[in-house]
């Protein structure tokens, strides 16, 4: 079977001299199985025909959101939601600008207001469009929701300059598409536990002892995961993101509260502690607000150690997750701490990074992290959350694929 078979791609194709790529795009699609549905903007057909593209998809081409005859067969909400995976390729700086604002005065960029599959975009500019804040800004926006990013490359441009802003190659996109599908199976019938976000201890009613951890990195994990198959429960702390869609989602305050809710999602597969615990809470909590005393001298705070999540979780069991992983976020010698606390902790895996300045790390988008296996520690180079969180879903991915063919191989064997 080809790789692509049964799957409907809608291609959106914005202004740029790149568009010419994406007949070339649409032919490849095509010749591993898809379904490619086209949507060409008014800047892309200043560079490419609807027929070329209609006769190389073998499909009506749609370019206008006000037809009355393309609404009645086949409208913009019905177009979008229709594929299994929207990619835009070229996508301009103002298509990028466009969705990064939610704005929706055409037909592609409504199709990307109303859709709810997963959006694939190969920006393709000119080096200095690229480069302006205002084209980063928006890019960070769209990586933050999680978009799936291709490219661009650096090197020669159309327009005569040389720079970051070519778009990737015809064959580098629908690579990541046949592998998008490919990782899409990959956790099917897995049950995956994540923790995420920061605890609050309550001192007082109105006081508490949390951190700064904002979430970003533990959700876009969960949202891997759901993206590669598994059925996800994300423990959060208290955080200003959005339930992610179709993950069920328990909110707690304190570490004993994140401990029972892991512990009743158990049994699970997979378990990714990425919340920052509070080691500590308040021994006792005062149930009116701590006053000054008279003499001004600051209260004494008793405090008593958290249960620890990762380290309950790891313990050998018949429940024990097949995969555990922790997070560690140290200053100081980064490696050896990350590998002294696996094993402390006993889970399988550390992905760990170095919070020397914590305005780098706490709240950004971007992370460098190393994982710490058993067999050594590999560093991955800095990347948006949202990429090192679909790069350690592979790696779970691949993993699991071990530990299951393993289980099959002694079954077996037990069975002969
Ligand atoms: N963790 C947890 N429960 C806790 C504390 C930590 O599940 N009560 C998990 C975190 O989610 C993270 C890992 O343990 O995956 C590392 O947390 P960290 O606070 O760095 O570990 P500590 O044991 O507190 O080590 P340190 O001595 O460095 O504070």
């Amino acid at each position: 079977m080809s790789a692509l078979e049964n799957k409907n791609i809608l291609l959106i194709v914005s202004g740029g001299i790149a568009a010419y790529k994406s007949l070339d795009l649409v032919r490849l699609i095509r010749k591993q199985g898809g379904v490619v549905r086209c949507i060409l903007t008014s800047g892309g057909a200043r560079f490419i025909t609807p027929l070329s593209l209609s006769a190389l998809s073998a499909q009506p081409v749609y370019t206008d959101l006000w037809s009355l005859k393309d609404e009645t067969e086949m409208g913009h909400i019905r177009l979008s939601r229709e594929a299994d995976l929207v990619v835009i390729a070229p996508a301009s700086a103002s298509l990028m600008a466009k969705m990064a604002c939610g704005l929706a005065d055409d037909l592609a960029s409504t199709a990307l207001l109303a859709t709810d599959k997963p959006v694939m975009f190969a920006p393709a500019m000119n080096p200095m469009m690229w480069a302006n804040p205002a084209t980063q800004d928006n890019l960070r926006i769209l990586q933050k929701r999680g978009l799936i990013q291709i490219g661009p490359g650096t090197g020669d441009m159309a327009c005569g300059e040389t720079g970051e802003g070519r778009m990737a190659e015809p064959e580098d996109i629908c690579d990541s598409i046949i592998r998008f599908f490919e990782n899409r199976g990959r956790l099917t019938g897995l049950k995956a536990l994540v923790t995420s976000g920061p605890t609050f201890e309550p001192i007082d009613p109105v006081r508490f002892i949390g951190n700064r951890s904002s979430g970003k990195q533990g959700h876009a994990i969960a949202v891997a995961l759901r993206d590669f198959g598994a059925a996800v429960t994300l423990v959060t702390g208290p955080v200003a993101l959005p339930d992610p869609a179709g993950i069920k989602t328990i909110h707690v305050e304190t570490a004993a509260a994140m401990m029972a809710a892991c512990t009743s999602a158990m049994p699970a597969d997979i378990a990714v502690c990425a919340a920052a615990v509070s080691d500590w809470s308040a021994a006792h909590i005062s149930r009116t607000k701590i006053k000054k005393s008279a003499d001004r001298k600051p209260p004494v705070l008793a405090l008593q150690e958290n249960p620890d999540v990762l380290a309950t979780l790891s313990k050998k069991g018949k429940n024990r997750p097949l995969l555990v992983i922790g997070f560690a976020a140290e200053t100081g010698n980064l490696l050896a701490a990350a590998a002294e606390k696996r094993e402390r902790k006993g889970c399988n895996w550390i992905v760990a990074n170095h919070v020397d300045d914590e305005q780098k790390v706490f709240g950004a988008d971007q992370n460098h992290v190393f994982l710490i296996t058993a067999e050594g520690s590999e560093e991955w180079p800095p990347a948006p959350k949202t990429e090192i969180a679909r790069k350690l879903a592979q790696h779970i991915a691949e993993h699991m694929s071990h530990v299951q063919k393993r289980t099959r191989n002694n079954n077996r064997r037990t069975a002969a």
